[in-house]
């Protein structure tokens, strides 16, 4: 019971200390956004570091109101990018490339509950059953793994990969049509998210969620995370601002790429510089943007990492906690299917009863966010109680080179390019062919 509580006060002292164990880092300036103005003129700065900041957090709810940028034919790099940082970044993610995808997957727990992102998804019907949501998701990390590996352009070092600027664009094309599928559906058009003559669309464990429920409820969360706060409480598409809106990419750059700077050890990555993580922060930066995120929601632009730690805290205790409490059964549903769906793209069509939906919530919820949920695991049967002891140890052992390399070759092997083969049959490894034709919408 006491994790929650050890793990906040572990992230408070390594905030206060700066991360004290890494290297400080010659490439970002500490301390240089303490104070910001939303509206400072910005384009005339010519610093090659990073000198631009994401606003505070408590001023993130602006982003509300802010539509995403608009798509732009001829992409160019921000001013403030920097090759040295994106490199660092990019070695850094293909060193721990279960690390990292483990972040969006314990992430997803709370972003595709959450209520703003829920509507949405549940829209465009891909998250309806463990088949759909496998391959979209599939298709969403086939992207982010050749963003992770496509370098800087070797003739010209302010440029990269052509590869991840078609994939940005693509990308970004298909979000601004998922924005016109949602103002449609606004105006009466009813979701189609579930296909009466699959049954697979029906999978939903009633009893696991409710367990799940009155852990969370059990559990020493502060009253003040268990609820949104009121913009997102009381937020509706009908009176207030664009669906596809700054403060919800925030929130899932947030889920995608912030977790292991926040809580590095619990994902397995225990040997990280501070410049990794800097860099890591920093590719994750320059693709938000390259997404349309302006650089005041931008949350991997960041000062220093003592900094981004404290609004990335912010971020978990304001934005993603609450969706704990407040998940609502539809949102659920889509959580199982997407659990669902990976297991058995990497163990087959059974592979849900070999690694069960409760086995992925306590790996996501209990050891890596650190919210212990006894109610789901007295839900293990025999063969998963097995089964728990050696994955809890999963995140432990990647802290160690051979278990690691093992794993990473694992889930590359298994479940991007057999995956990619089988559901989308494309060669994960051929980035052209994945910047083309790697979509599911
Ligand atoms: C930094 C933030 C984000 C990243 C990195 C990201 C990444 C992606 C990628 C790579 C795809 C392509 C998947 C495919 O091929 O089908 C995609 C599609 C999609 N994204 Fe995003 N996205 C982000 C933000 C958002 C937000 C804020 C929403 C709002 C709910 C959203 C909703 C969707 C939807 C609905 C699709 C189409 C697939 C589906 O129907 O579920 N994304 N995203």
């Amino acid at each position: 019971m006491e994790r929650f509580r050890v793990l906040t006060i572990i992230l408070l002292c390594s905030v206060a200390s700066g991360h004290g164990q890494n290297r400080r880092s010659r490439y970002v300036k500490e301390a240089q956004c303490e104070t910001w103005d939303p509206n400072r003129d910005i384009s005339n700065k010519l610093d090659s570091y990073t000198p631009s900041c994401a606003a505070p957090v408590s001023l993130l709810e602006s982003g509300l109101y802010v539509p995403i940028a608009p798509l732009d034919d001829d992409y160019k790099l921000p001013y403030w990018f920097n090759s040295t940082l994106w490199n660092i970044g990019q070695k850094f993610a293909q060193k721990n490339i279960f690390s990292v995808f483990l972040s969006p997957i314990a992430g997803a727990s709370m972003f595709i509950t959450n209520k703003l992102k829920e509507p949405v998804v549940i829209g465009t019907g891909k998250s309806g059953t463990p088949h759909t949501s496998n391959v979209r998701y599939l298709a969403t990390m086939l992207q982010m793994k050749s963003w992770f590996e496509q370098g800087v352009k070797a003739s010209s070092k302010g440029q990269i990969s052509d590869h991840i600027i078609k994939s940005l664009t693509k990308v970004r094309r298909i979000h601004r049509a998922v924005n016109r599928l949602n103002a449609s559906m606004l105006y009466g058009d009813s979701p189609p998210y579930l296909d009466p003559h699959n049954t697979e669309a029906f999978t939903y464990d009633a009893a696991m969620w409710d367990a799940f429920q009155k852990d969370m409820d059990a559990s020493n969360v502060p009253q003040q995370y268990r609820d949104y706060p009121d913009h997102v409480k009381y937020y509706s598409p009908k009176t207030a601002g664009p669906t596809m809106n700054q403060l919800l990419f925030s929130l899932v750059q947030w889920a995608c790429g912030s977790i292991p700077i926040l809580m590095p050890e619990r994902f397995g990555i225990s040997d990280a510089t501070e410049e990794d993580l800097l860099g890591y922060m920093h590719l994750w930066a320059v693709l938000g943007n390259g997404l349309g995120i302006e650089d005041r929601y931008n949350v991997g632009l960041q000062p220093s990492l003592s900094a981004a730690k404290k609004h990335y805290q912010d971020i978990f205790n304001i934005y993603f906690l609450p969706t704990l409490f407040q998940a609502k059964p539809d949102g659920q549903r889509m959580l199982e299917h997407f659990y669902r769906g990976f297991v058995r793209n990497l163990l087959g069509q059974t592979g849900d009863s070999i690694i069960s939906v409760h086995q992925i919530l306590l790996l996501s919820i209990e050891d890596t966010i650190g919210i212990p949920c006894p109610r789901v695991k007295a839900q293990l049967g025999i063969v998963q109680r097995a089964f728990r002891v050696p994955l809890s140890y999963v995140t432990q052992a990647l802290g160690r080179q051979t278990p690691r390399t093992i794993i990473n070759e694992l889930i590359k092997r298994r479940y991007f390019i057999s995956g990619a083969k089988r559901f989308l049959n494309l060669n994960a490894n051929d980035p052209a062919e994945i910047a083309e034709k790697s979509y599911y919408f």
